[in-house]
């Protein structure tokens, strides 16, 4: 599969940042938008530094990712400018000299210290949005977060330019490639944990590249929503494999999830088909003017309806979700924004001056409540689950009844279902980056 080139479309993704940055200093009353990469965190008592993960204001203007204690400075009107700290270092690799297709849009300075940037950032530091964790501080700057330029920011940042979109397929095409080697090692009998590194060898990216710990479990560990324990020993037979792993492209992530059986004439086989072809559709329902909220209230009626069809459940789907017992089953929520963050900012964001969309009652995990619009990309993260703690509650809140206890006995030493795709939101629908990766192969 061909991709589409980052690099033609930077041009007018930069001025989209700009044209964005313009109105959110003139929100927030200010002249300046200051945006640090980070600085290191260092172990307690110790030299040893945690891995850095770039500012993602700053990676939204800049493919770069492994600079600490470097800064835009954008001012409207005015080129963009980068202080690009290239210290003076014997210790590690310097980064190197700016190159590429975005340096011929950036003023870029040189500094050899982090506090040389100091001289460089705008004199007026009451008239700057500095845009960071306070870790980031130099001296006077020291980042203030405006609310008004944030709203407004994190709002608009739901929908993806051309550049971004370009991006984060790359991110889906590398994230294949590892599920496809990760597949191979459940089938050959592998452990999580040889799993886990055939994936990242297949990406190309370590644990501290990826863009979340990867998720990979076997058997009943694929009950444990965030199982990422991995473990050394394989199992005497693995049954079931989740795996739930991206990728990154340039600080774009991709948060893809499969579920395998290892006997194709199972009934678990035959639910994760069942649960395939349900995902599937709930992708297509992603279109502009649709609300999340409603695609998620839906999918628990989807679900319950696989549950009932496999005898699971005994009531119907609707009692099932009128009762709140669908939330045994299926107990976060349909998906989430994603781009520069895996669970992207705003996701309840009312407008870009702020207020808050809620979650609808009853459903405490989910992470995004906007209407969908053109240009936003969201996954769609349907799963069922064989969860003995809410199971459990399930019981103690009287919903034994509701529930064959003989099924979920059956299908518990499987775990869970999980399938997960990225569909971005388009002028006409929905366009599922996900799938096509993987028919590619
Ligand atoms: N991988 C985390 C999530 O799916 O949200
Ligand atoms: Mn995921
Ligand atoms: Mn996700």
């Amino acid at each position: 599969m061909s991709l589409p080139d980052p690099a033609p479309r930077y041009a007018a993704h930069l001025d989209t940042l700009k044209a964005r940055a313009d109105e959110a200093l003139a929100r927030g009353g200010l002249d300046h938008l200051v945006i640090p990469s980070g600085r290191l965190h260092y172990q307690h008592a110790d030299d040893l530094n945690y891995p850095f993960y770039v500012n993602p204001q700053f990676k939204a203007w800049l493919p770069l990712t492994r600079v600490p204690d470097s800064w835009i400075v954008y001012t409207p009107g005015q080129r963009p400018r980068l202080i690009f700290l290239q210290p003076r270092d014997y210790w590690h690799v310097v980064p190197a000299a700016p190159s590429g297709w975005w340096v011929a849009h950036f003023d870029i300075d040189i500094i050899r210290t982090a506090d040389q940037a100091a001289a460089l950032l705008p004199k007026d530091v009451a008239r700057c949005a500095i845009l960071g964790e306070a870790h980031s501080a130099l001296g006077a700057y020291v980042p203030n977060n405006p609310e008004a330029v944030i709203d407004y920011l994190a709002y608009h940042r739901a929908y993806k330019t051309p550049y971004e979109i370009a991006l984060m397929r790359q991110a889906q095409a590398l994230a294949v490639r590892g599920h496809r080697a990760a597949e191979a090692a459940f089938r050959a009998g592998a452990s999580e944990f040889d799993i886990h590194m055939a994936y990242c060898a297949a990406v190309g990216q370590d644990a501290t590249e990826l863009p979340y710990g990867n998720i990979i479990g076997l058997n009943e560990h694929a009950a444990v929503l965030h199982y990422t324990e991995l473990e050394r020993v394989a199992p005497a037979q693995s049954r079931s494999f989740l795996i739930d792993a991206g990728a990154s492209a340039a600080g774009y992530a991709s948060d893809i999830t499969r579920t395998y059986a290892a006997d194709p004439g199972s009934e678990f086989h035959a639910m994760i088909q069942a649960l395939d072809a349900a995902q599937i559709r709930m992708g297509q329902a992603v279109a502009p003017g649709v609300d999340y909220k409603q695609l998620h209230l839906d999918a628990h009626l989807a679900l319950m309806g696989i549950l009932k069809d496999f005898g699971v459940i005994t009531v119907s789907p609707e009692a099932a979700v009128a009762s709140g017992l669908s939330a045994t089953f299926f107990p976060h929520g349909l998906g989430h924004a994603i781009g520069l963050q895996v669970h992207d900012v705003a996701g309840f964001a009312a407008s870009d001056r702020g207020g808050r969309i809620e979650r609808p009652e009853g459903h405490p995990y989910l992470r995004l409540t906007r209407v969908l619009e053109p240009g936003m990309v969201v996954t769609i993260e349907p799963g069922l689950y064989f969860i003995d703690m809410l199971l459990d509650d399930a019981r103690a809140a009287g919903h034994g009844e509701a529930i064959n206890w003989d099924r979920v006995a059956q299908f518990k030493p499987y775990g869970g279902i999980r399938i997960e795709d990225e569909v971005l939101c388009t002028e006409t629908g929905a366009d599922n980056l996900t799938r096509p990766a993987f028919a590619e192969g």
